[in-house]
Order: structure tokens, then sequence, then C-alpha cells
């Protein structure tokens, strides 16, 4: 298993171009089951998940061709697809579960596996379930298998989700778009991928009204030939601008509308960074003094981002004076608190709430990563540490950071793979 040596503190500068949204195109990319005629998603990013879910897709019939770089794919569905969506491949990514909706939709049954535990929490599936069984799905569980079949179409309905899902929203879209009649969605999640998703299938034809956390989808009888370029990773520009305040550096970020990280980009000047914005770019400088804030909560969009937590954590760490983070969103989703003590943090976790004091001086040390996110957070601090770093397993930040090496590379982090 790979590993990166970092060799800290490092300064940086420079550009950073933004890739396309992992978040995003996973959606549109098990949407793209429900068309008969040729679909081509452009920026894709080169990361581990998007792998998984194109491999998906490929078992279930797909044909898939990639362009030279990886980030174009022209996919053409066979007329007899098949539904079957194994454990080996749902298990080593959740997001798997989101062709559940389409493969109902389009082809009235489905063998999908159940995605199980993850480090972050339980994360069931249960909304998903419930509201594709009020719109005619049939199902049972067994052996770790939905068995789901519907007698025909899906059928419009009014449903309202018990708590702001985003997978949940994103699987009842799609199970909606070709059904027959008038859905109504409510208290739905808001997301800019969710956004991309919608306007990827009205670009086919589909006829999906937002209005605030509510949905409505006058079903069609099919999709249309389309192209689509999926949105820049905003989980990626807002690490990039945690970086840069951190680490007192000068960044432009690229190839994003800094619109989708407005929180972040408001929390982060409180915090004491200098930020610019034009239509496409982001100018960042980090502050010599970081300031605390005293409680920053995660929420479902538009405020702070869950995906987030962990990077402004380490920030707060180099803050001065005391902070406080509460997730809100994932019951155990504090896996780097442990790592980052062993960098020399002080933090205190109650319940879903960290207790972090500042001004800490961190020293490099063996790492190891646990998710996505946890891991990017070990990387910053590794960053801003004195002396050596090694942050293990480093196979979770290739599962959602295109090319994370040389782009830190490139903006002055002195970070090494060792084999
Ligand atoms: C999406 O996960 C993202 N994944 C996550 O990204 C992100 O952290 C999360 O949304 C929140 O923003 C993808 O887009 C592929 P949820 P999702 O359904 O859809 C509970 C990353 O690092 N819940 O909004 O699974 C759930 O347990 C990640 O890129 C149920 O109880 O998140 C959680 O507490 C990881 N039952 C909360 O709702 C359900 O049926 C919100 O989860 C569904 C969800």
């Amino acid at each position: 298993m790979d590993k990166f040596l970092i060799n800290g503190p490092c300064k940086i500068k420079g550009k950073v171009s933004i890739s396309g949204s992992k978040n995003a195109s996973l959606p549109i990319l098990a949407a793209t089951l429900l068309f008969d005629k040729p679909v081509t998603i452009k920026n894709l990013p080169r990361v581990r998940d998007i792998d998984t879910m194109l491999n998906l897709l490929k078992s279930l019939g797909s044909k898939i061709i990639l362009s030279k770089d990886r980030k174009t794919a022209k996919i053409i569905n066979k007329k007899n697809m098949k539904t079957f969506a194994s454990y080996s491949l749902v298990k080593t990514m959740r997001g798997s579960i989101l062709v559940l909706g389409p493969l109902i939709s389009k082809f009235h049954k489905s063998k999908t596996s159940l995605p199980g535990g993850c480090l972050i929490g339980a994360r069931p599936v249960n909304y998903h379930l419930s509201a594709l069984k009020q719109l005619g799905m049939e199902y049972k569980i067994k052996d770790g298998y939905i068995l789901a079949k519907s007698s025909g179409r899906l059928k419009g309905k009014t449903i309202k989700f018990p708590k702001i899902s985003v997978g949940a929203t994103e699987q009842l879209l799609m199970a909606t778009v070709l059904s027959s009649g008038k859905t109504v969605l409510k208290n739905c999640a808001i997301e800019p991928e969710i956004k991309d998703l919608t306007q990827f299938l009205n670009k086919a034809g589909a006829n999906i009204k937002w209005s605030g956390r509510t949905c409505t989808i006058l079903g069609v009888n099919s999709l249309n030939q389309t192209s689509h370029t999926v949105m820049a990773d905003r989980i990626e520009a807002g690490t990039f601008c945690v970086a840069a305040t951190l680490a007192k550096g000068n960044l432009q970020i690229k190839n994003l509308d800094p619109k989708i990280i407005n929180t972040e980009i408001e929390l982060l000047k409180k915090v004491g960074a200098k930020i610019q914005t034009l239509d496409d770019k982001i100018f960042i400088k980090g502050p010599d003094k970081i300031k605390p804030i005293k409680n920053i909560k995660t929420k479902e969009f538009p405020g702070i981002p869950t995906d987030l937590q962990a990077q402004l954590m380490v920030l707060m760490c180099k803050s001065i004076g005391k902070s406080s983070i509460t997730e809100s969103i994932f019951e155990n989703r504090f896996m780097h608190v442990a790592e980052l003590q062993r960098l020399g943090a002080k933090i205190n976790i109650q319940n879903n709430k960290a207790f972090i004091e500042g001004n800490n001086k961190f020293i490099g040390a063996e790492l190891m990563s646990s998710d996505l996110r946890a891991s990017v957070a070990l990387v910053l601090a590794a960053m801003v540490a004195n002396g050596k770093s090694i942050v293990g397993r480093v196979y979770h930040l290739e599962r959602g950071y295109e090319d994370i090496e040389n782009k830190l590379k490139k903006i002055g982090v002195k970070i090494k793979r060792l084999k």
C-alpha cells in the first residue's frame, strides 16, 4: 500500500486547477442507465470511485468509450441490459446504490447489493427504499441484496423525505423522470451536485422543476441523446482554499464557479483569509494569524459541508484560540481526531462536538488514513507540521482527489510517494 512522505512546514504558492466533481459524476453516470440513445459525459475526474462506477455500468451491459485522457465517456446501452449490481462492486463504493432507481424505473427489476456499513456512520438506505416503494417498487432483502421489481412504470406521487438526504433525493429524481404522471418530492437536498444532475436530465428532455426544497417531476417516455459537462468539485476547491489559509499560502484556484463555495469563502474570510473571486477563479491569501471560530457546524447545502469538516478541524488546530466543530450529518465522522492528536493536536470530543484548543505546534509523525476527507486533512496537517510525516493508505485519497500528489507538488508541498 502506497504512502505519502511529507516534509513540513511547506510554503504554498501558485495555481491549481479544480477537476470535475466526483459526487456530481456518480449520479450522472448512474442516470445514463435511463437512456436508449448514446450519452457523452465530459469533465469526469480521474479518481477511483469513477472507475468503480464505470465498471458497474459495464457489468450491467453499457459500452463505454473513454477519451485518451479518460475524462470523457461516451456511454451506449444495449437493448437487453443486466439488472444485477454485485456486492463486490457495491461494497467498495456506497454511491453504487444509485443504480437501483434507474434500473427499476427503466427495466422494472433489479438485484442490487446493500452497501453495508461505513467508517463515517451507519449510512442506511431506508429513505431510498421507502420512497421507491411509494412509487410502486416492491422489494425484499435477501442474502444482503435488495430484490426489487415493479409492474411496469413507476407511478408519480407526492413524497416527503423524513430527513434531507443527498443520495435519496438523487435516487428519486432518477427513478421518476421516466415514471407515469407527476411526482412531487418534498424536503429534498439541494446540493449543487443535485442541480447538475437536474440540468443533465432536463437537457435530455426530462421535465424537472425546483422550488426551494421541493422538486416536481413530470414523467416523460424517453430521454434524448445528449452530452453534459460535469460541474467542478466544490470539496476539492474548498480543500485547496483551506490549504492556502492554513499555510499562509497564495493560491489562484481555477476552473470553478466560486458561487458553489460561497459559505466556505465567507467562513475563511472570518478566519482571516484575503479572498477575491472572478467568474471562474478564486485568489486566496492565508493570514499570518488564523482566527478561531467558536461554533462551526456542518449542515446540508447551503451550510458548511460535512465533507470539509476534517480539513476545517486542522485549520482550527492552528488558529489562535479556542474553537468547536459540531458534526451534524454523520454520527462517526471524527476518525481523523486520534491521528491529529499524534501530531500534537488538542481536541476533546463530546458526542458529535469537537472542542479544539488552538495554537498547536504540530510535529511530524506517522499517520493512518481512514476515509477520503480524513486522509486529505492529514495531508494538510502534515504540510504545516515540523519535520517528516508519513500518511499511510493513500488509496483513500485516490478515491476522490484527482492527481492530488502532483497538484500539491506544483504549489510547493514537499510530498513524495513511497511504494
Ligand atoms: C452524499 O452521501 C455524499 N456522497 C457524501 O460524500 C456526503 O458526505 C453526503 O452526501 C452529505 O453531504 C456522494 O455524493 C456519493 P446523505 P449520501 O444521504 O448521499 C442519513 C465524500 O467524502 N440517511 O445526504 O450517502 C445518513 O446516514 C462523501 O465524498 C439515512 O438515515 O449522504 C446521514 O446521516 C462521503 N437514511 C444523513 O442521512 C437514508 O436512506 C445524510 O446522508 C439516507 C441517509
